[in-house]
């Protein structure tokens, strides 16, 4: 069993939480989103987030193009009506005291849940938790959104991406890589669950710390860098400045949306801006360029999947990491083949 490689719209990956928007995103009008090859329709009504497929068990048509009133979502095509738990209430071209079909109902998704400002669905029974980020729900810490940004990519490659240690000094160049060593630190790793994190310390140059411009801190300072990972996309980068106090939190979510797009919704949560929103901005912008680099290699790639088999790529033992993410997600998909 199991599968050789992992595209974006793998039928296994229905068994798993994905991000598919930020909060702030869905309103009381539809919103449409797409996720493994299908569409959903996300809105609030009473208050509440639903979610639907978007598509009108009448003739199709997607939902996310028809209007809300009040708690009703009316589609655009023939105007049927349906309530908040997804029933048929009203056909229009039936008149107002016919029986409405027992099938003219909209189909939920099994899952749906906002987390650390997002919007997270599961399109059937979720094998793996929906994580948290305990800095989302910390006073001390601000977060600042990069923007939401789609992409030619295969979700697999980005989640191996974000953790590869290897690439910085030749991707990252013009942003943080000219000061990183091209030798990988050895590093901790530690399995847990459908999650593992790594985690190593090193030096470098703290150019952002205003003490070393006042020369009480020495500018080569040490920080560790733990990663988070969570099955199946959902990445988390702490780094902590040993001398100079602080961190910096950076989530990575992944949503694959059809074989050959993604959307990555990339925040930071800080603590060391003193709610500063300029500084605030510049981390944005300069995580932005980061971001940047990396798309320009991950939207090259010729064909978009993760290799599952070992074989298929070369390992060493700079990719321990990046190896266990295969493993997982292996894992993850003969675990929703079993059932
Ligand atoms: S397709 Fe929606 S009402 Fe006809
Ligand atoms: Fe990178």
């Amino acid at each position: 069993m199991g599968i050789a490689e992992l595209s974006n719209t793998e039928p296994a990956l229905r068994r798993s939480w994905h991000p598919v928007a930020r909060s702030a995103d869905v309103g009381a009008a539809p919103h449409r989103v797409l996720l493994l090859g299908e569409a959903w329709v996300l809105l609030r009504t009473g208050g509440e987030l639903r979610a639907f497929l978007d598509r009108c068990p009448h003739r199709g048509a997607p939902l996310s193009l028809g209007t809300c009133e009040g708690d009703v979502l009316a589609c655009a095509y023939h105007g049927w009506r349906f309530g908040p738990d997804g029933r048929c209430v009203g056909i229009p071209a039936l008149g107002p005291d016919a029986a409405i079909p027992s099938r003219a109902r909209l189909e939920a998704p099994h899952g749906l849940a906002e987390r650390h400002g997002m919007v997270f669905l599961s399109p059937e029974p979720s094998l793996v938790p929906l994580p948290e980020i305990a800095e989302a729900g910390d006073a001390r810490f601000t977060a600042g959104d990069v923007p939401a940004v789609r992409a030619r990519a295969s979700v697999g490659l980005l989640a191996d991406n974000f953790l590869d240690m290897a690439h910085f000094p030749f991707v990252h160049r013009a942003t943080f890589g000219a000061d990183e060593a091209a030798e990988v630190p050895a590093y901790r790793l530690d399995r847990d669950g459908w999650a593992f994190t790594v985690s190593y310390e090193h030096s470098f140059s703290n150019r952002e710390d205003p003490a070393v411009a006042e020369g009480t801190r020495p500018l080569l300072q040490h920080r560790r860098l733990t990663y988070r990972y969570d099955a199946p996309f959902h990445l988390v980068l702490r780094i902590e400045f040993l001398e100079a106090g602080g961190s910096n939190v950076i989530g990575f979510f992944l949503q694959p949306e059809t074989a050959d797009s993604c959307r990555l919704y990339t925040t930071l949560w800080r603590d060391d801006l003193d709610g500063d929103t300029g500084r605030m901005a510049e981390a944005v912008a300069f995580e932005k360029a980061v971001l940047d680099e990396d798309l320009a290699i991950q939207t090259a790639f010729d064909r978009l999947v993760l290799p599952l088999e070992r074989t298929t790529e070369l390992h060493t033992r700079a990719d321990r990491s990046t190896l266990e993410l295969r493993r997982v997600l292996a894992e993850l998909v003969e675990a929703a083949e079993a059932g």
